[in-house]
């Protein structure tokens, strides 16, 4: 059956004549958008979003949260990035499952964690299941960050990750059932593989020659041909392709029905000459740092769509548990010690760190009831906070002990993300260990990538739950004040793991 949704207008046939997009056909042969900043790619994508919603599953990545907006009106799962690349891949592979249309924002990371985030999630999506190949539209605006033809500064190791996962998207994906839709600014910033993928383009405004020249080169127009491109008004774009048409044409972009939250502002003239108030505001000194306030930062639990995920395999699985509802009841403390001891047992085993949740709750279920536990299960909310503690290697008996409430206070008043972080750090303080490295940090947040690890110890140090120092050797020490403690120093180049032996060089606890 022929789909074929409606981009706009033929500039050259006036207002009648539609002009159309055939989503089979784009699912085949996908789809690469340039102009330059301001001539409407977004919109475009927009456009072609909303009218090709009803047809076709869609993944959208939004390195700016621009399309966050498609949830309320064609029910889009928004998907915050900022979270676990376990998370995120569990997440990316359910998408496939529940054929649920997403948008995957980006906007709250660096550039080097947006890149991997898309990375981790694209390949999620490419690495489905056969069974799950149905047919997508993924949507990647900005493509340039994602698939940028040079080195920048963003490290080697995340730049592979999500140029790897580009270059499977558009050379790859097509058997999978993934077609990549794919804009970007500046075509001569685009990786040449990435780009030259796409079998229909839409070419806007584009000044610099180099830009127009591969855009003349990817047509197949000469080059003094593309200077078209020059000429053309915002929302116009010159249309080729076998989803599109068989030469090139020039099309308007139509309405859209939702908005861009970061749309052009308008002209507002300034006030009229500063006031002494005015004055007075702009040059008062910088305010000294303040201590960490008081309170929670962010709600506990802010709500999320994994966790609305989550909950639903926790809601199935626990159903084909009634099995254990029938055990004898064991009395909450005995039962709340064998949860901490089968958590950690899971947990010893290699790579467990790296696990989704969904399946280490399954495994937690399994052991609970080869132990026959009675009384009430622990449900997945409960299971997740513990997550953290069993990550960090937090046993039973430190919890247990007198001064982990402490430290639990003190998390209680950070971020989620942060928390098994200061756990492990709190652990191997409590117990005089060398610092943690920046894997074994990593590790914890279920990453093998050390960069997560640092960008969450300086995420503590700013604030101030933590203050990181060096030794003569250059090995790192964090001081922990609330609690009035310290690590002994450690090699934050070190393997996983290695901390754990080197408690001889513990230092006295600092006066609280
Ligand atoms: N066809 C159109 N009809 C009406 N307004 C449009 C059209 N195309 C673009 N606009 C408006 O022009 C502005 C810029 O468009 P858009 O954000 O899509 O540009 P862009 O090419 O994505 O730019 P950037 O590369 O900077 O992201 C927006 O405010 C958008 O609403
Ligand atoms: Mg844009």
């Amino acid at each position: 059956m022929k789909v074929e949704v409606e981009l706009g207008t033929i500039a050259e046939r006036g207002e009648s004549a539609p002009a159309l997009i055939d989503i089979e056909e784009l699912l085949a042969t996908r789809l690469l958008v340039q102009g330059n900043s301001g001539s409407g790619k977004s919109h475009l994508l927009r456009r072609l979003i909303e009218k090709s919603a009803p047809h076709v599953q869609q993944t959208i990545i939004d390195p700016e949260g621009d399309f966050v907006s498609l949830s309320e009106r064609f029910g889009h799962l928004v998907i915050d990035a900022d979270r676990g690349e376990a998370d995120l891949q569990a997440i990316g592979e359910r998408i496939r499952q529940s054929r649920v249309s997403c948008v995957l924002n980006l906007e709250n990371l660096d550039a080097e964690l947006q890149l991997r985030a898309a990375g981790v999630f694209l390949n999620a999506l490419f690495d489905a299941e056969r069974e799950y190949w149905y047919p997508m539209l993924v949507v990647v605006d900005e493509a340039q960050l994602f698939a940028p033809a040079a080195a920048g500064e963003i490290s080697d190791e995340a730049r592979k990750i999500s140029l790897g996962a580009m270059t499977n998207l558009m050379c790859r994906g097509r058997k999978r059932g993934l077609a990549g839709v794919i804009a970007t600014q500046r075509l001569a910033k685009l990786a040449k593989n990435v780009a030259a993928e796409a079998s229909n383009f839409l070419m806007g405004r584009t000044f610099l020659d180099i830009d127009m020249q591969r855009a003349a080169d990817l047509l197949g127009l000469e080059r003094r041909q593309a200077e078209v491109f020059r000429e053309l008004e915002r929302g116009r774009f010159v249309a080729l392709g076998p989803a599109l048409s068989r030469r090139p044409l020039q099309i308007r972009v139509g309405s859209v029905e939702t908005v861009a939250r970061g749309s052009t502002p308008g002209l507002t003239p300034p006030p009229a000459p500063p006031t002494d108030d005015a004055r007075e505001f702009i040059l008062a000194s910088a305010p000294v740092a303040s201590a960490r306030p008081a309170g929670p930062r962010r709600p506990a639990n802010p709500p999320s769509s994994t966790d609305e995920v989550l909950a639903e395999v926790a809601r199935a699985r626990c159903s084909e548990d009634a099995s254990v509802e029938a055990a004898p009841a064991m009395p909450d403390g005995e039962r709340e010690a064998a949860f901490a001891q089968i958590l950690s047992q899971i947990m010893s085993e290699p790579d467990a760190v790296f696990r989704q949740e969904a399946v280490l709750y399954q495994d937690f279920l399994v052991h609970c009831r080869i132990r026959r536990l009675g009384g009430p299960q622990l449900d997945l909310g409960g299971f997740r906070k513990r997550i953290p503690l069993a990550r960090a290697g937090v046993d039973p008996e430190i919890i247990a002990g007198d001064e982990w409430g402490r430290v639990a206070a003190v998390a209680d008043d950070m971020a989620e993300e942060l928390r098994p972080v200061y756990y492990l750090l709190a652990r191997a303080a409590m117990k005089r260990l060398a610092c943690p490295s920046d894997m074994d940090l990593a590790r914890v947040c279920a990453s093998h990538s050390p960069g997560r690890g640092r960008s969450r110890l300086q995420a503590l140090e700013q604030g101030t739950f933590i203050a990181i120092r060096k030794d003569m050797r250059g090995k790192r020490i964090v001081v922990l004040p609330d609690l009035g403690w310290e690590t002994a120093a450690g090699d934050p180049a070190a393997p996983a793991g290695q901390f754990l032996d080197e408690a001889e060089i513990a230092p006295e606890r600092l006066a609280v």
